[in-house]
C-alpha cells in the first residue's frame, strides 16, 4: 500500500519529536560525544545511528590506487624541482582534490604539539571545557560537537566533537584556550606560511601569476578546527564524520596515526595513509568555483574507530562567517567562449552560511551556485 496511515504518520511525528529530543539533550550536557563514552555506555546512541548501513571501504591496495605525495624539498631553489612540483600539485588537484605533502617546513615538534594540545583541550577539567561550549558562529572561539547538529537534511549525529579558532584576520589570543593557546599561535604561522606556498603552486598550475591567488585574499582567513574523535563501541554504526566537502579554498589537514580519513576516488572510498610528519593538503568548494572547475573540491569522510581517541587538526584557508561584501567568481582569465563561467560569485560569508544551513548531509553546496546550461 503507498497511503500511509494516520497510525504511520503519527509514529513519523513522535519518532522526530523524540529525535528533537534527544538532540537537546545532548547539546545540553556541553560534553559532546566525549561525554557520551566517559558515561560508560557501551551502545552507540540511537541519535548517532547512520540509517543506512556504512559501505565497507576499500583499500587503496586492492584497487592499486596510490595517493598522491608531493615532496616539496628544493621548491625555491631549483627551478626545474619547482616546474615538476607545480606540475605534480595541479594534477592532483584536478584529479583527486587532494595529497600529501612531506618536506613542507614544519617542524615535527610543532606537528605533534598541536596534536597534543589538541587533545589537552578536550581531555581537561570538563568545569573549563564547558565555558567554552557554543553555537554561536560569530565568536572567535567556539567549542561544539556537531555544528550541524540541528539541520533537518542531517540524519545522523557524528561521533566528533570540534574546537573552532579564528587565527587569521584579527585573532585574539588572550580568548584562545590556556590548555594550547601557545601552541595554536605557533603552528597558525607556520600553516599560514606553508597555505601561501600551495596558493602560489595552485596559481602558477592555472597558468596565472603565482601571487595571484594570494592577492586575491584566498589566505586572508585562517580558522583552525581541532577535533576529537572518542573510541566508538560500534564503529560499524556511525560515522566520524559524514560524507561532505569543505567549504574553503584550501584545507591543511594535520592528522595523527589512527586513520580513518578516506577520499571519494573514481567511485571509491580511498583510505588517505597516516604518514608521521606529513600534512595533506585539500582544494575546497571556494576554490572548485573560482578555478570553474579545474580543481576539484573532493568529497571526504571520517569513519570512527574503536580505538581511540583520533585527534586532528584541519586548518581552513577562508574568513567563514565573518562579514565581507568581496565576491568570488570563477577567475576572468580562465575563461574563454569555450570555458563559461560555470558558477555564479558568492561572498565567502554567503557561502559559509548556506553550507552551515545545510550540514553535512551528503550533497554539495556547490550545486547552489552552480549556473544551469
Ligand atoms: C574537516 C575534515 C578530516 C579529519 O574538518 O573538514 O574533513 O581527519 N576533517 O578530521
Ligand atoms: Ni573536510
Amino acid at each position: 500500500m503507498l497511503v500511509s496511515s494516520k497510525d504511520d504518520f503519527e509514529a513519523r511525528v513522535q519518532e522526530s519529536y523524540d529525535r528533537m529530543s534527544e538532540l537537546i539533550a545532548f547539546d545540553d550536557t556541553k560534553a559532546g560525544a566525549k561525554g557520551i563514552v566517559d558515561a560508560g555506555i557501551t551502545e552507540v546512541p540511537r541519535m548517532f545511528v547512520q540509517p543506512t548501513k556504512i559501505e565497507v571501504s576499500v583499500s587503496s591496495c586492492e584497487t592499486k590506487l596510490i595517493f598522491p605525495v608531493i615532496d616539496l624539498e628544493g621548491i625555491d631553489k631549483d627551478p626545474i624541482k619547482h616546474k615538476e612540483i607545480v606540475d605534480k600539485v595541479r594534477d592532483a588537484s584536478e584529479k583527486w582534490g587532494f595529497f600529501q605533502v612531506i618536506n613542507h617546513g614544519i617542524p615535527l615538534s610543532v606537528l605533534e604539539e598541536m596534536l597534543q594540545g589538541t587533545q589537552r583541550f578536550f581531555e581537561q577539567e570538563i568545569e573549563i571545557k564547558k565555558q567554552y561550549y557554543t553555537r554561536d558562529n560569530t565568536k572567535k572561539v567556539a567549542h561544539v560537537s556537531n555544528f550541524d547538529l540541528y539541520s533537518p537534511s542531517v540524519p545522523a549525529t557524528n561521533w566528533r566533537d570540534s574546537l573552532f579558532c579564528l587565527m587569521a584576520p584579527n585573532p585574539s589570543p588572550e580568548e584562545l584556550p590556556a590548555a594550547c593557546r601557545e601552541i595554536l599561535m605557533e603552528f597558525s604561522n607556520h600553516v599560514m606560511k606553508l597555505g601561501k606556498s600551495v596558493l602560489e603552486l595552485l596559481s602558477e598550475g592555472l597558468g596565472l601569476n603565482p601571487s595571484h591567488l594570494n592577492d586575491m585574499d584566498c589566505s586572508e582567513g585562517l580558522r583552525v578546527l581541532g577535533h576529537y574523535y572518542p573510541a566508538c563501541p560500534q564503529p560499524e554504526l556511525t560515522m566520524g564524520t559524514g560524507k561532505h566537502s569543505d567549504n574553503d579554498f584550501i584545507t591543511v589537514l594535520l592528522q595523527d596515526h589512527i586513520g580513518g580519513l578516506q577520499v571519494l576516488h573514481k567511485n571509491q572510498w580511498v583510505d588517505v595513509p597516516p604518514t608521521h610528519g606529513a600534512l595533506v593538503v585539500n582544494i575546497g568548494d571556494l576554490m572548485q568555483l573560482i578555478s570553474n572547475d579545474k580543481y576539484l573540491s573532493v568529497e571526504h569522510r571520517v569513519l570512527s574507530n574503536k580505538v581511540g581517541p583520533r585527534i586532528s587538526v584541519a586548518s581552513f584557508f577562508y574568513t567563514g562567517s565573518l562579514p565581507t561584501s568581496k565576491l568570488y567568481g570563477p577567475i576572468k582569465e580562465l575563461l574563454s567562449e569555450d570555458n563559461p563561467p560555470k558558477y555564479r560569485a558568492t561572498t565567502v560569508k554567503d557561502y559559509a552560511d548556506y553550507f552551515r544551513y545545510k550540514g553535512l548531509d551528503g550533497t554539495s553546496a556547490l550545486l547552489h551556485y552552480k549556473i544551469q546550461p
